[in-house]
This record gives C-alpha cells, structure tokens and sequence, in this order.
C-alpha cells in the first residue's frame, strides 16, 4: 500500500509541477494577457469595421488569435507589430490613431502605400502605446502642415517616423519643435517650400 501512495503523491506533484510549467510558459500572467489579447481582437475588429471598403482585411475574424490575423505579430501573444503595407485602406490618421496606435504592446506600425489622406492627427482621448517606436507612413496622400507631427506628441517612445512621398507642406522658414524626441524623421519628397534653406529631409534629431 504504502510505495502505492508515494507513487500517487508523486504523480499529482508531478502533474502540479506540469500545470504551473504550462501556465509559466503560456504568459507571465495567463489571465490578464488573455483579457489584453481579447482587446487586441477588439480593437483590430474596430479598425477593419471603420474601412470604407468591408471586404478588406478578410483573415481578421471575431473570436479568433489575433496573431493569426495577417500582417499582426505578437509577443506573449499581445499585438506588437502591424504591417498592412499595399492594402488600400483609403482611411486617415484618426482612425488609424484611435484603434491601432493605441493597442497595449504596440512597437512598429507600417501602413506604406495604404491611401492614407487627410491631416496628420491623433484621436482625442486616445492614448498612444508607450512602446511604439516605429511608424511608417510613406507613400501616401497625407496633406497639411509637417508641424502637425506634434499631434503625435502622446507616442512618448516614437523614434522613427516615415513621412516621406505625402502631401505634407514644410516650409523651411517654420522651425517648429515638434515636440517628439525622434531619432530619424523621413521628410523627402513632400512639398518642401520657402526660402532656399538647406534642409536634410531625413532629419536626425538626436
Ligand atoms: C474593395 O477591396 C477589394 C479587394 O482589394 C477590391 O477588389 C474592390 O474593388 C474594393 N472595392 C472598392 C469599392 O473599392
Ligand atoms: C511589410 O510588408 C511588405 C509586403 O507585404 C514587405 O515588402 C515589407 O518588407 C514589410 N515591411 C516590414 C517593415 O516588415
Ligand atoms: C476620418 O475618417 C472617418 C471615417 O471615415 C470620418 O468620420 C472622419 O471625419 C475622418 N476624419 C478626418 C480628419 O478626415
Ligand atoms: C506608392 O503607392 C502607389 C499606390 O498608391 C503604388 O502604385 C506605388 O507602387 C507605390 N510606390 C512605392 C515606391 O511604393
């Protein structure tokens, strides 16, 4: 009797130490990041909700990993980087603000040659990933003025902003701040006006 009991002992420790591995491995902490991921879900859903054009985007399912979804990654299964590049999404930077700049664990977003229009704005209210470092807009028709970039001003982590072949106007007189400590910002072939200043259009600020 008694070696039966040891066996059966070690066999639910065993099974103890297997559950808490699988739970260790899944995420640091199962329940909030499947809560996150739920979220994650939500807010590409909204995003492809928001398109003019529904037949966009066609693997991004309710109630599916939104890892699977084409063009996101994931880390610990939170939505890290976006890249939808090509797609005509014929959307502007408030809604791509409101739902996509603004998920939890975001770091990259690439959005090239994606009918983008309109000013370079953010969502009010909406708070940007503090862990979004990359951003990438080129090729594009995004329209106003270049100073507009402070709008991004909540994306306190941004290094790298792609802005180049829009519509943006940049005159060489206005030096504003933008406000954002980038290390690379790409201005080439915008409509550069002014007086014949000498500008780098891919500036490094830092
Ligand atoms: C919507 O997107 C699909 C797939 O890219 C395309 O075939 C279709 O022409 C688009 N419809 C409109 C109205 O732009
Ligand atoms: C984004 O996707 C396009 C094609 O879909 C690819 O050519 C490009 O290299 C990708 N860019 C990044 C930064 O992953
Ligand atoms: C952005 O697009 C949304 C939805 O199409 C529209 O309601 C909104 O007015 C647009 N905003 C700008 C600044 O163009
Ligand atoms: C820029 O976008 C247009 C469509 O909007 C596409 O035809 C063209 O190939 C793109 N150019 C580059 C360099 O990606």
């Amino acid at each position: 009797m008694k070696p039966h009991i040891a066996i059966s002992n070690y066999f639910f420790l065993l099974l103890f130490l297997l559950s808490q591995l699988q739970s260790f491995s899944a995420t640091p902490s199962s329940s909030s990041s499947s809560s996150g991921t739920y979220r994650d879900t939500q807010q590409l859903l909204s995003f492809k909700d928001s398109l003019p054009n529904s037949t966009l985007l066609p693997s991004w399912l309710p109630n599916q990993n939104p890892c699977e979804f084409s063009g996101v990654s994931c880390k610990l299964n939170r939505v890290s980087s976006i890249n939808i590049s090509t797609i005509p999404l014929s959307t502007n930077l408030t809604i791509v603000s409101t739902f996509l700049m603004t998920l939890d664990a975001l770091e990259s977003l690439t959005l090239k040659s994606t009918g983008l229009t309109g000013p370079i704005s953010f969502a009010a209210k909406s708070k940007c990933s503090p862990l979004l470092t990359s951003v990438d807009l080129a090729n594009n028709s995004l329209s106003g003025p270049i100073s507009d970039v402070s709008n991004l001003g909540s994306c306190s982590n941004l290094k790298v902003l792609d802005l180049s072949s829009n519509l943006l106007d940049f005159n060489a007189k206005d030096s504003a701040r933008f406000g954002l400590s980038l290390q690379v910002l790409d201005l080439s072939f915008n409509k550069i006006s002014g007086p014949a200043v000498a500008v780098d259009p891919v500036q490094r600020l830092q």
